[in-house]
């Protein structure tokens, strides 16, 4: 039997969309986008610029009215791109054209990231910049304004450099010209050219020449449908070609954009059998089409540097199905990998070597050796979401047996991958547990009933790093980790969205709070904290949240709100939850339950160097420790969910443990308190 899906909207093309609609004239329509985290870091950046972009919801159409090309206003907050490169590169590139000033962060991976080679030819234009942390690399703050003209060599083959500075041209109204050496996505120069730019785009030799000669003063709207992202397309693609998928696969609406699908001439040297039919391209649209996909008996091959560029997201997989594929595969001239979502170049080589692959790391590239004895061991994803399902593929494989640490990263580019992965690995006829016949592959599914496994515990006052470890806990466990810090805060978010004045909030009452449609679902390990189709990420974290969190907590009708949920989480079994009375009042039935604390001095440094802050400032300790000190005292004597000790309860200090030391030693009292046939250590992906 064959297997037909349907993968998550482009990742590109999204970001794209809604960047364009935000600053057209008019009305846009988006069919398709993707619902991943990274378009909704752009998404969210845009509403704190002032853009009502409405909650990205997956299949349902999206309707953006743009502010125009120089509307954007001030935020009120810092920007967060989470981990999405794209997001911050292109949305540099939007603001450097604005009279405005603002502050754009990330998460710890994306802070590695360059961001120099955007912001020195942006300086050119006359934009301003100042790092906040370490010289070119985010946060920084950037000062827009009127711009100059640029005729710029490019330095590396980017498509998202060259797309910010072909959105500086827009924002300040001025003509750029660009020498790429390389032939990057062309996804902004099509979008582009579709709102009314005039855009000439000429290959010499073997670079790309790229020039916008005017972009007019007001943006006609878009009107665009989005299609499936071809480097997401690439994993079912990868299983089918290495007979995990039955007969085959039939991935069906893929973009098929001439510089993204740079794999499928260096698969079809490797012998692979695959159909590529193309349908009619919508006029100024993106071409698409489906791909068939054949098990093949894939032999090795060299790619090289110039085939990079149309392939800089699949190496992944690539490397994946090289380890598979019969002979020596060499990957060269890719050295751009070691600045992606993680060192690719290392995590790649680091992961097979260690399942027993024999692979060689160059500086810039891999050589792996093929073969196919049966692969065993433990990948660390280093929060890639693409070395994470190019891992799950090869686990996924009749005779492997490889556990992926951080499942939920696949977020990102491909929310539903591992039911995806489920699904079409399943042999015909086994059923899945939890299967709901519902072919609606990109959705997150609600929490499955798995019956009732073990419940532990972690209580703890704030800072002592309760939800840090309770989740590496969880991990290495194979068990879900309940954060429910996370919940007041997904609540919070509901609240400020509704528009409520928060002097009202106290007189809520508990089906008021009901009436939000705040939901958590399983995302592998983890619950993913919802608000209608939505999937909440970096709003959990924002300013407002962050000023308004401790206020929700303390509503009188939170506490049953809390209860229902976190006990709902409980009877899916195998958790590990985290909060303050967990062991007291939610569970008090628990099966193991621990109580961590930490000096408060310690907790207060721990503190500052999650906000990024300098841990080793007296004064900046000093006052952290003051501020906890009196939220350990509101805490502990608030009515609802006071922080307790349940009498029982170990108590675990943390002051002079290392993250490490202090995950075993909890790990240590859930195996004493579970067993070890309960309790399984390492994990799995589940
Ligand atoms: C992207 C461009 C690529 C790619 C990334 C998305 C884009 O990066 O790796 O996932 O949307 O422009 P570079 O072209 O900067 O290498």
């Amino acid at each position: 039997m064959t297997t037909e899906l349907r993968v998550p909207g482009d990742k590109s093309i999204s970001h794209r969309a809604l960047l364009l609609a935000a600053l057209a004239a008019g009305e846009s329509r988006i069919r398709g986008i993707l619902t991943g985290e990274d378009p909704q870091a752009t998404a969210s950046i845009l509403r704190a610029l002032g853009v009502r972009v409405p909650p990205l919801v997956a299949d349902a159409e999206l309707r953006i009215t743009g502010v125009g090309v120089r509307g954007l206003r001030a935020p009120g907050r810092i920007l967060d791109c989470a981990n999405s490169g794209t997001t911050a590169r292109l949305m540099l590139g939007v603001l450097a054209g604005q009279e405005l000033e603002a502050t754009l962060t990330g998460d710890e991976s994306l802070r590695r990231r360059p961001m120099r080679r955007v912001t020195d030819p942006l300086s050119r234009m006359g934009a301003r910049f100042e790092p906040l942390a370490a010289p070119g690399r985010l946060p920084l703050r950037i000062a827009g304004g009127p711009l100059h003209a640029l005729d710029y060599r490019l330095p590396v083959a980017s498509a998202q450099l060259k797309s910010a500075l072909l959105l500086a041209g827009v924002t300040g109204g001025v003509p750029v010209r660009l020498l790429e050496p390389g032939f990057s996505r062309d996804h902004t120069e099509r979008m582009l050219a579709a709102v009314g730019c005039a855009l000439t785009s000429s290959p010499e030799r073997d670079a790309n020449r790229v020039r916008l000669t005017a972009a007019p003063a007001a943006l006609d709207p878009l009107d665009v449908v989005v299609p499936g992202d071809f480097s997401s397309a690439a994993f079912p693609l990868a299983l089918a070609l290495l007979g995990g998928a039955g007969e085959g696969i039939v991935l069906r609406g893929i973009g098929l954009n001439p510089t993204r699908t740079g794999l499928l001439p260096v698969l079809q040297r490797m012998n692979a059998r695959i159909e590529v039919e193309i349908g009619s391209a919508p006029e100024g649209g993106e071409p698409a089409g489906d791909l068939i996909v054949h098990a093949s008996d894939l032999t090795g091959t060299h790619v090289e540097r110039q085939e990079i560029p149309g392939l800089i997201d699949e190496v992944p997989v690539l490397a994946v199905l090289a380890a598979r594929a019969r002979g020596v595969t060499r990957i060269t001239g890719a050295e751009e990998l070691r600045v992606k979502e993680s060192d690719r170049l290392g995590a790649l080589a680091a992961n097979l070597s260690n399942l027993g692959v024999e692979v060689e790391e160059l500086p810039d590239g891999l050589v792996i050796e093929g073969a196919g004895r049966p692969l065993t061991g433990a990948v660390e994803a280093r929060g890639d979401h693409r070395i994470a399902m190019a891992f799950g593929v090869l686990g996924a494989l009749a005779g492997n047996a490889i556990t992926v640490d951080a499942p939920a990263a696949v977020g990102v580019s491909y929310p539903g991958f591992w039911e995806m992965l489920e699904r079409a690995s399943r042999p015909a006829g086994r059923p899945s547990v939890g299967d709901s016949g519902e072919d609606d592959l990109e959705s997150a599914r609600p929490v499955r009933e798995r019956g009732r496994g073990p419940v532990i515990v972690i209580d703890g006052p704030a800072g002592s790093g309760k939800s840090t470890t309770a989740r590496e806990v969880a991990r290495r466990l194979g068990f879900r980790h309940l954060d429910s810090g996370a919940l007041y805060r997904a609540l919070t978010c509901a609240l400020l969205e509704s528009g409520r004045p928060p002097e009202s909030w106290p007189a809520l009452t508990e089906s008021d709070l009901n009436a939000h449609p705040v939901r958590m679902v399983a995302a592998g390990s983890a619950f993913r904290m919802m608000l209608g189709a939505r999937a909440l990420t970096t709003e959990l974290r924002s300013p407002e949240v962050d000023a308004h969190v401790s206020a929700v907590a303390r509503l009188p009708a939170v506490r049953g709100w809390l209860l229902d949920r976190q006990r709902q989480a409980g009877k899916e079994g195998s958790l590990v939850g985290d909060g303050r009375d967990l062991g007291t009042v939610v569970f008090p039935d628990a099966e193991a339950k621990i109580f961590l604390v930490a000096d408060v001095t310690e907790r207060a440094r721990r503190r500052l160097r999650d906000k990024g802050r300098d841990p080793d400032s007296d004064g900046a300790v000093a006052a952290e420790a003051a501020r906890l000190r009196a939220r350990d005292r509101i805490d502990a004597t608030r009515g609802i969910a006071p922080l307790k000790k349940a009498a029982e309860a170990f108590e675990v200090d943390g002051t002079r443990l290392s993250f490490e030391e202090q995950v075993e030693a909890i790990l240590g009292v859930v195996r004493a308190r579970v067993g070890d046939r309960d309790a399984r250590v390492p994990t799995s992906r589940e």
